[in-house]
């Protein structure tokens, strides 16, 4: 049997045909606009990844047998406010994770409503990508669209609604609303009322794992596909990238270099950070994690590749970048180009070149936006290991995990072990793979991922590199605080 995986992610939307042994049989990836209509602000219209979806599908199967696809499973960026009116149409563009617009919002719930409350309803405390904020902004900011909303989802989930014609959310991404109490997975009453909208509103709740619907007759028609495909809830994206990568199960990591960076920490307990600095969100194998979210990683190397350098090239950037010039840089990037959220949970923070000389060249900007990214993954592991947690490997995806310095940089900056699993579609990945197990190919998502995920090499990080970095890091932690009322005034 076949299985297509979804990865709806900020730039493309990748589709990904597997077979049930796990081979990739064909890619296809479509883009979409991304909109930043004022500083901070990120949208994109739903329309666009309906679009790219029912175009690529079709380009996907082509010289395949689609009678073969037995299901489809899809992982898709978290936290994205998508609003529908009673005939289901949209109502305005998604507001997405990576927006900071509701700084106003997020302060009203932090420190009215309470961290304290919060965290006890949901496990979790606001920050501006979060999906409840947003509903609060529309409140207030756009009352008269707010009244006409039916029914709100994330992204994923408007997909699946498109394919099936059913409204469901699945845990994991559930979790990222503020809206779920996550150890007893079902929305919180409370928090409901708080942003001023009813159960009715809400998606239907379903594991990752657990069969939404099929396909509706005029969608399987279009997409060339039997109407008996099942679709499965999916999950966000990160947690379908664990899937693909096989974190899952008690204390696995996995690091994803994509347009936001993340930590992902697996669990089979739940289990909550104190201060809330991690996420606290179900996993897609029905167990939990803690995750560290970065706003901008791999798309900080293309910020500077492509809209400052102007070059596609981004290996031919790197090649200066010899290794006798790793961990000696004194040029200091701080990656907040889209503000930050773990762990310094700050809108206003804005990226920033430090320690430039007439010498600095072009590669030595490269090489600092490379460990600046690293340096700010390294806050969230350094944030798990305070609670105890060790992380002595980890695995790696996502566009950045193609380039060998940058996982040989994080590596180090770590000082712990790489391990690269054989494809980097991890979300894509990960999709199919709940959806094998929706339709039964493997009793569970461990099962699946036992049998299907391979690690192709492994980055081992130098002792002599690492107490270079590790200096170097210190210094990188000092930058920050330094600036922090800086970027706080930059628009007053
Ligand atoms: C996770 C997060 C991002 C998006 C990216 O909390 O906001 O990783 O899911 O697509």
């Amino acid at each position: 049997m076949l299985y297509i995986g979804i990865d709806l992610g900020t730039s493309a939307v990748k589709l990904l045909l597997m077979d049930g042994e796990g081979e990739i049989k064909n890619i296809v990836s479509k883009d979409y606009p991304l909109e930043f209509p004022k500083p901070g602000w990120s949208q994109q219209d739903p329309e666009d990844w309906k679009k790219a979806v029912l175009e690529g599908v079709p380009e996907l199967l082509r010289g395949f047998d689609a009678s073969q696809v037995a299901g489809i499973g899809a992982g898709g960026q978290m936290h994205g406010l998508v609003v529908l009116d009673k005939e289901d149409n949209v109502i305005r563009p998604a507001i997405l994770w990576n927006d900071g617009r509701t700084a106003k919002q997020v302060d009203y719930l932090n420190n009215e409503i309470g961290k304290e409350k919060l965290s006890q309803l949901t496990a979790n405390i606001a920050f501006a990508g979060f999906t409840a904020p947003k509903i609060l902004w529309m409140r207030e900011n756009e009352p008269d669209l707010f009244a006409r909303i039916a029914k709100i989802m994330l992204p994923k989930d408007y997909i699946n609604y498109v394919l099936t014609g059913v409204h469901c959310t699945d845990y994991s991404d559930a979790s990222g609303m503020l809206l779920l109490n996550v150890e007893h997975k079902g929305w919180s009453k409370e928090m409901l009322d708080i942003c001023g909208i009813s159960e009715g509103q809400m998606p239907q709740l379903f594991e990752s794992y657990e069969k939404v619907g099929t396909l509706k007759p005029t969608i399987a028609k279009d997409l060339g596909l039997p109407e008996t495909v099942a679709v499965c809830a999916g999950a966000g994206d990160n947690a379908a990238a664990a899937v693909g990568t096989g974190t899952v199960g008690e204390g696995a990591c996995n690091i994803s270099l994509g347009t936001s960076g993340t930590v992902f920490i697996s669990s089979e307990k739940f289990g909550v950070d104190p201060h809330n600095a991690l996420h606290a969100f179900a996993h897609a194998d029905g167990h939990y994690h803690l995750m560290g979210c970065m706003l901008s990683a791999a798309s900080c190397n293309k910020w500077l590749m492509e809209d400052i350098f102007h070059t596609s090239d981004y290996a031919e950037e790197q090649t200066d970048i010899t290794p006798d010039k790793l961990g000696s840089n004194h040029v200091y990037f701080l990656p907040y180009l889209m503000g930050e959220r773990s762990p310094i949970n700050d809108t206003n923070a804005r990226g920033a070149f430090t320690g430039l000389t007439m010498d600095t060249s072009r590669s030595d900007l490269t090489q600092a936006v490379l460990e600046g990214v690293a340096f700010a993954i390294r806050d969230s592991v350094e944030v798990a290991r305070s609670l105890g947690i060790e992380i002595q490997c980890s695995k790696i995806c996502g566009g950045g995990a193609r380039s060998p310095l940058w996982k040989t940089i994080l590596a180090n900056v770590l000082n712990i072990r790489l391990d690269v699993p054989a494809s980097e579609q991890g979300p894509g990945m990960g999709g199919a793979m709940l959806a094998m197990t929706a339709c039964g190919a493997y009793p569970t998502v461990e099962a699946a991922c036992k049998k299907l995920v391979r690690t192709a090499s492994a980055v081992e990080p130098d002792p002599e590199l690492a107490a270079l970095y590790e200096a170097r890091y210190r210094q990188f932690k000092r930058l920050y605080p330094a600036l922090k009322d800086v970027f706080a005034g930059l628009y007053g």
